[in-house]
């Protein structure tokens, strides 16, 4: 197993010579390290199936059930299709997901700590995956933003993201929204989560799930928010991952913001997501890592 660490303060390591199917648990481990140093992992010219792939996902953590069924493979729940190519004939998956700023399942209480991704049919024309570091984001935050996040909670929700499918067909629109927030309620968390293993600190917000500041009145959450996501998303911040045939992408989202590429009209794309749980909280309060590193030394 060859490893290539990125420069300091960059994200994304790079894993080569490896057949991922028969890593060993000392290689399971020193991955997963990569994955909290670096928060993005490539592993190259990688050849696997459906099986294999599952198998390597179980060796990194506890796979993911996506609550919604119509994002399965119709043979493997674990996996999360997005493709906007038919199988055998029948719609597969679903097409164009997470073409903005997110961080997978934020909306949840307990949100998605890994996500694994494989592509299958790569687009011809545009082929990258976009990436926001906001460990990083949240060294350089300026103190006017600062002072809007810090000690704060934020509100996350499913709702506005929601993808209408075949059976909401003659339904009002507020009848489709009010049953998909029964089912996905909104969730808060802190605004700056400490990392569980690294303890740094990581300002946990995106623009696609993130809605308002706790306590604030909406107008001053749509200004706050988007003053936010202006310095958040600027140019400088984003890392771009360009796909090759045989990558295998598995990134940290305590700690990245992730975007999809469009596909152009006519081209197809077809990739396998898989959620992993690490066994770990998905953060820890600031407060008990400050009491942890204020505990006298013997
Ligand atoms: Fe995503």
């Amino acid at each position: 197993m060859k490893i290539n660490r990125p420069p300091s303060e960059c994200i994304g390591a790079e894993i080569l010579d490896v057949d991922v199917v028969s890593v060993m648990e000392a290689e399971i481990n020193i991955i997963k390290q990569l994955v909290y140093d670096y928060k993005l992992v490539v592993f190259r010219d990688q050849n696997l199936n459906e099986d294999q792939y599952l198998e390597f996902a179980r060796k990194i953590g506890t796979p993911q059930i996506y609550p919604q069924d119509n994002y399965h493979h119709p043979d493997y729940p674990e996996i999360f299709v997005s493709s906007n190519v038919p199988k055998d004939g029948k719609k597969f998956g679903v097409r164009g997901t997470g073409r903005y700023w997110h961080t997978d399942c934020a909306f949840l209480a307990e949100p998605l700590p890994f996500t694994m991704l494989y592509p299958q049919v790569l687009p011809s024309s545009i082929r990258e995956t976009y990436y926001i570091d906001m460990q990083q984001v949240y060294k350089k935050l300026p103190s006017k933003l600062r002072s809007y996040v810090d000690e704060k909670y934020l509100v996350h929700e499913a709702k506005w993201r929601y993808k209408v499918q075949e059976w909401d067909i003659d339904r009002a629109v507020i009848d489709i929204m009010n049953d998909f927030e029964k089912k996905f309620p909104p969730v808060k968390h802190p605004a700056i989560i400490t990392h569980p293993v690294t303890h740094e600190k990581i300002l946990y917000m995106n623009q696609g799930f993130t809605t308002g500041i706790v306590g604030l009145n909406y107008e001053t959450n749509q200004e706050l928010l988007q003053e936010l996501f202006s310095f958040i998303e600027c140019e400088e911040h984003i890392h771009t991952h360009v796909w090759k045939d045989g990558d295998i992408l598995l990134w940290e989202n305590r700690t990245l913001n992730h975007k999809a590429s469009i596909v152009p009209e006519g081209e197809k794309s077809v990739s396998y997501r898989i959620g992993l749980y690490d066994g770990l909280p998905f953060y820890v309060s600031s407060k008990r890592v400050k009491e942890q590193s204020e505990m006298p030394t013997k």
